[in-house]
């Protein structure tokens, strides 16, 4: 069971890629909507240009943390929950994280890591969800932001916005769609955790009254 009320948690953002719910995040943050403390900025990319957007919004810390230097993906992960931890960050909040995470780390911060996915879980999980909605034929689609366990993109299930699908669309023309809910659900779904708090029944998310 997960529980929790108190206001300006701080959290760690992991981002891989052009982190844009990064800085949705984090201009929600600054707007007053999302009370949390964003404290911590890893990327496992060097280029990613969620570093950028970071250290612009003026994230006290802000790190590259780089998979190569490192034995393993449970090495690299130890590494990053070193820090995770020296900036005693609540939750971890992956926005465009594109690596797996390890079963350790996994269970190190269980039930305090989230993630957005571009699809409507259970369907269509993996790194490919946008092109493999398209391809299967849905006639609708969205985002799902859920908890983080050892199964990909298998985590209890925090919120979801669905988009429709048009027959035009190509992977990048949905992708764009899907995004402009992922940018509000985001932000406002990380608002009401830490508002609002949840609990866990089975796989079910429930959430706390206001
Ligand atoms: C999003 O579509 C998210 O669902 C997926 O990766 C993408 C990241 O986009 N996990 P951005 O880097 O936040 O723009």
């Amino acid at each position: 069971m997960t529980e929790q009320t108190t206001r300006y948690q701080p959290i760690a953002i992991m981002a891989s890629g052009k982190g844009s719910n990064l800085k949705l995040i984090l201009d929600a943050v600054t707007q007053g909507r999302c009370p949390v403390d964003v404290r911590l900025v890893i990327s496992d990319k060097a280029q990613a240009q969620a570093l950028e957007i970071a250290r612009s919004a003026g994230v006290p810390q802000v790190l590259h943390i780089n998979p190569k230097a490192y034995a393993d993906r449970a090495a690299f992960d130890a590494a990053c929950a070193e820090e995770i931890d020296a900036a005693d960050c609540r939750w971890i909040v992956l926005a465009g994280y594109m690596r797996i995470l390890s079963a350790s780390f996994v269970r190190r911060f269980r039930g305090c890591i989230m993630n957005i996915h571009p699809a409507i879980l259970p369907a269509f999980p993996g790194a490919h969800a946008v092109e493999d909605a398209l391809v299967y034929g849905v006639k609708a689609s969205g985002c799902t932001v859920h908890l983080v366990d050892e199964v990909l993109d298998g985590g209890p299930i925090l919120a979801q916005t669905t988009v429709p699908v048009f027959d035009d669309d190509t992977p990048e023309v949905l992708h764009a769609r899907i995004q402009i809910e992922e940018h509000k659900l985001y932000p406002a779904t990380l608002a009401r955790m830490v508002r609002q708090g949840f609990c866990i029944e089975g796989r079910r998310v429930i959430w706390n009254d206001e």
